[in-house]
This record gives C-alpha cells, structure tokens and sequence, in this order.
C-alpha cells in the first residue's frame, strides 16, 4: 500500500486531500500542531481500513520541522505523496505591522515547503515515482502582499522542481486556489461573505480538480473556471494596473489613500 504524508490536515484542503487519498486507500502520515484534532481524524481513517501516522508538530519551529523530514527521509516507510498544505494568512497592514506576523509567514509557508521537497524527492527519485502537491494560491499570481509573495515563492519553486524531477517519474503539482470554505479566513479574522459561488469553492471540488491535474501531468492547478479567466487576465495587465487596483482596495477598507 502506498504512503501520502499531509501538512495541515485538521481542518479544510489538507483534510479534504487526507480524506481523499485515505479512500483511495493511501496509508497517511498527518502533521499538524492540534493533537486532539489529528487523533480523531487518524481515528476516523483507520476506522475506514488505512494506517495512519500523527507527528504533532508546528511546522514553524525548526526543530519539529525536522521531525517530519527525518520521516520522509525513512527508507524503511517510503513516502509516495506529499501534499505540503500547511498554512494560514493574518489581517494587518505590512507598514506599521506586526514584523513577527509576517515573518511566520514565511516560517510555516516557505521554509518547510522547501525542506520537506529536499527531504521527499530524493527517495521518490530513486525509486521511478511519487508526487508532490504544494498548495499555493491564487494570490501567487498578484503582487499583494508578504502571504502574496510566500505563495509566489512556493508556485515558481514548484515549477523549478518539477522541471528538476522531469523524467524520474516524480510529478510535482502547486495547487493555486482562490477562496475556498476553510477555516482560513476565520482565524486569520477576515470578515468576509462566503455566499458566493462563482468565487468560492468547496474543499472537494478542489482537491478533485488537484488530483485530476496531476493525473494529467498539469505543473499548476487552478481550481475554478472564473479563477483561470481572472488569472489569465492578469498576466496580461501590466503589474503597475494590478498594484492601483491593490492600492484602491486598501484605500476602501482602511480610509487613506
Ligand atoms: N481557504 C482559502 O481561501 C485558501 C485559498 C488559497 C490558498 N489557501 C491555502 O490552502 C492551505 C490550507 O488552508 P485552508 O484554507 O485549508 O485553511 P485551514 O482550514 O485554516 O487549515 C489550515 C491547516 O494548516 C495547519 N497549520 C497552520 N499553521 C501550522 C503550523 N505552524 N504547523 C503545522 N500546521 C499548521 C492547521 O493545523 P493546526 O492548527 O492543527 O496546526 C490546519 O490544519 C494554506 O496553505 C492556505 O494558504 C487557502
């Protein structure tokens, strides 16, 4: 049976891809800080016929970090998928904010995509096959902001690898969604009206489309008809369009021009 290790499966798109690949009949490693919430999911899952793995630990800590990496570097447990999930966004303006905010950003979003890659591909390397999905984001794409930039970080870097794993049969996949009814803006305290469903997506419909993307061999995935209008639109306006139509957005949530 085959191994998929997910980043942040407690809640939204990693326990969306946890459920998936559990019914696909993928053993599962899951990695996540809420111990309580990971054992009732492994509970759940193996009550469905998979084994399944928790490793407690907040991927912005260095050395719990490299818990999970000495895990995908086992020779003895091959991991065959890796989904890099793990994330969070936070509600401040870059002037005048919090610098330890924005630099967790990066702790959790950048830094252990980059490690837990270097641990996984070797191995899937040497033995002809695997994947790795990194979930980045739409606003990869658009010049916003630092949690903008961290997912810009993780679109190119994925494209690089998968250009580096061509031809070993590893596939490699970032997964850019735009909204999607998670947690996610709720923790980050982002009020926002979620009835929408042109721009908001349900976590199923996301994790089908990624799997459906890396089947066929696609590097980037964006959920959403009207995302891959809007992201198709933007590589054509010039960046200097894209940052007024930031600017004014601020602009109306904050007063000041
Ligand atoms: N929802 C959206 O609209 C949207 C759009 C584009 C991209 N994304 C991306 O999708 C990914 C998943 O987000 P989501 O929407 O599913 O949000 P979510 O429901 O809030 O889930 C986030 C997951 O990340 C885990 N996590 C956060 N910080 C962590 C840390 N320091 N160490 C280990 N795990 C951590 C959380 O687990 P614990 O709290 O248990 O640690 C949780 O399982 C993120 O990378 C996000 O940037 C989301």
């Amino acid at each position: 049976m085959s191994t998929a290790l997910v980043t942040g499966p407690t809640s939204g798109i990693g326990e969306g891809f946890a459920r998936r690949l559990a019914s696909d009949g993928y053993n599962l490693v899951l990695v996540a800080r809420d111990e309580e919430r990971l054992e009732r999911l492994a509970g759940e899952l193996r009550a469905c016929g998979v084994d399944v793995e928790v490793i407690v630990a907040d991927l912005g800590d260095r050395a719990q970090l490299a818990e999970v990496e000495v895990r995908l570097r086992d020779p003895e447990r091959p991991v065959d998928v890796l989904i890099n999930n793990a994330g969070f966004s936070i509600n401040q303006s870059f002037v005048g904010g919090d610098v330890e905010a924005e630099q967790s950003l990066i702790d959790v979003m950048v830094t252990p995509v980059m490690r837990l890659c270097s641990a996984a591909a070797p191995g899937m390397a040497e033995r002809g096959s695997g994947a790795i999905i990194n979930v980045s984001s739409v606003a990869s794409f658009l010049p916003f902001s630092t949690y903008s930039a961290a997912k810009a970080w993780v679109t190119f870097f994925s494209q690089g690898l998968a250009t580096a794993l061509a031809d070993t049969g590893v596939r490699v996949l970032a997964l850019c969604p735009g909204f999607v009814r998670t947690e996610f803006h709720e923790r980050a305290n982002i009020e926002i009206d979620r009835s929408n469903d042109t721009w908001w997506l349900d976590v199923d419909v996301v994790v089908q489309e990624a799997m459906d993307d890396l089947r066929r061999g696609k590097v980037i995935s964006i959920p959403g008809r009207a995302y891959r209008a809007l992201v198709a639109g933007s590589h054509l306006l010039p960046r200097d369009v894209l940052r007024r139509a930031e600017r004014l957005r601020r602009s109306r949530i904050t007063g000041r021009r």
